[in-house]
């Protein structure tokens, strides 16, 4: 029986040590007095029952990243509820369906308020969950911070992020902190439960000194684990649960690291001690979750167009039921559209009756990478020939890549599409749909 302890969930200013040692503390906003916020973990089918208080200068929402969620719940101003304001409060009571890694952050100014902090790791526990000896999770972000003040710079309106890859940082955080360090026993088995909270990096993640494979992606488990071998990509929004087994007996060559494009650097070290525990061989699946199945042969195929960005601009797209030009639109601080429409009210292509299956097809015709995040449900990845692949709520379409989806559309109400590059959002890369 689900049963909840309602506690509250506080908006709040604080200071927080994320540069190295040697740098003056950042005023960061958090949920809870600190960054990541507060560890919100429950069995699977629990309750989470949490008083949203907002003590921040802003209104501001809770998104449950990932969570198919009771509409309602969502935290979509606008959409599905009003923003709260300064010092009010709301209450979230909802039910998690499914095991895994999820997370939850702002949705009110999400570019501003995310990339000062307020976001934090949702967990779902299984209720046989894999044997291992450590279970950690990882919130990665990346921060622009002056580098004399370490203050976070204001600048979340730039033209130039907007138009561009997006707001990126110049330090990466793990947890908050810079380069953290973990103790661990050679030959143990360790989950590590990966989450970029980043506004617009793509994390390039490779593990030194470990063994291990993926075993659930945007927290739903894949039925065949699959071996890291070099890199994958982890975009913004994106989870990646691993299982991974410590091989080195030093220090130095025992982490996580991103190879990004821009050049590689390390995320985590572990502090690998001689103590060593019992050898495990192989690898099981994480237990299912209870995911419709569904036939996507017949169902209608949906194109959408990811257009804009500064190297090729609008040709010319709507906003509301206007038509502007590119220019008009830039200059409305609009750059990114979906099929023609910037920040599309709602999009009745896509609107649905409960139990529709639908195939959408995202097309990168811009310059820039885009995460396509869904809400409220997950949708598996139609593979290049034609299988269906893992589950997942966010899917990066790369530069001129096209990918396929399939979902079904089991949870009545209005649900938000858009890009999880917060600045792409903000500027138009947005649309919502109804299911009834
Ligand atoms: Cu995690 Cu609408 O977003
Ligand atoms: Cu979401
Ligand atoms: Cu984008």
């Amino acid at each position: 029986v689900a049963h909840a302890v309602s506690s509250d969930l506080v908006a709040q200013e604080a200071v927080q040590q994320i540069a190295p040692d040697g740098y003056p503390a950042t005023p960061v906003w958090t949920y809870g007095g600190r960054v990541p916020g507060v560890d919100i973990r429950l069995p699977q089918g629990g309750r989470v029952s949490r008083k949203l208080i907002n003590n921040l200068s802003q209104p501001t929402a809770v998104h449950w990243h990932g969570i198919r969620i009771d509409n309602a719940m969502d935290g979509v101003p606008g959409l599905t509820q009003d923003a709260v304001e300064m010092d009010q409060s709301f209450d979230y009571d909802f039910v998690a369906p499914d095991a895994g890694t999820y997370w939850y952050h702002s949705h009110n100014r999400s570019t501003e308020q995310v990339a000062r902090g307020l976001y934090g790791p949702l967990i779902v526990e299984e209720s046989n969950p894999p044997d291992v000896d450590q279970d950690l999770t990882l919130m990665l972000d990346d921060w622009r911070l002056d580098p004399e003040s370490a203050h976070i710079v204001d600048d979340f309106d730039n033209g130039h992020d907007l138009s561009h890859a997006g707001r990126l940082g110049n330090l990466v955080s793990v947890n908050g902190g810079f380069d953290p360090a973990y103790p661990v026993g050679s030959g143990e088995r360790l989950r590590l439960r990966l989450i970029n909270a980043s506004n617009a990096r793509i994390f390039d993640l490779a593990l030194d000194g470990l063994a291990g494979w993926i075993v659930a992606l945007d927290g739903m488990p894949l039925a065949v684990p699959l071996p890291v071998k070099d890199s994958f990509p982890l975009a913004p929004a994106q989870r990646a649960d691993l299982v991974v087994d410590v091989t080195s007996a030093s220090e130095d060559v025992a982490g996580l690291a991103s190879i990004e494009r821009d050049g590689g650097y390390g995320l985590v070290r572990f502090q690998v001690s001689e103590a060593s525990t019992s050898q495990r061989q192989g690898i099981e699946p994480l237990p299912a979750n209870n995911m419709p199945e569904f036939q996507y042969d017949q169902a209608p195929l949906h194109r959408m167009s990811l257009q804009g960005g500064a190297m090729r601009w609008l040709e010319g797209a709507k906003l509301g039921d206007q038509d502007l030009t590119g220019r008009e639109l830039a200059q409305l601080g609009r750059f990114w559209a979906l099929n023609g429409y910037a920040e599309r009210p709602k999009d009745p292509f896509l609107d649905s009756r409960l139990g529709q299956v639908h195939r959408i097809e995202f097309v990168n015709e811009t310059a820039f990478p885009h995460a396509m995040h869904l809400h409220g449900h997950h949708f598996r990845l139609v593979l290049p020939d034609g299988s269906l692949g893992p589950w997942r709520d966010t899917v990066l379409v790369d530069r001129g890549q096209t990918r396929q989806i399939a979902l079904v559309t089991d949870n009545p109400g209005d649900w938000l599409l858009h890009c999880h590059m917060l600045g792409h959002a903000a500027s138009g890369m947005m649309s919502w749909f109804s299911v009834t």
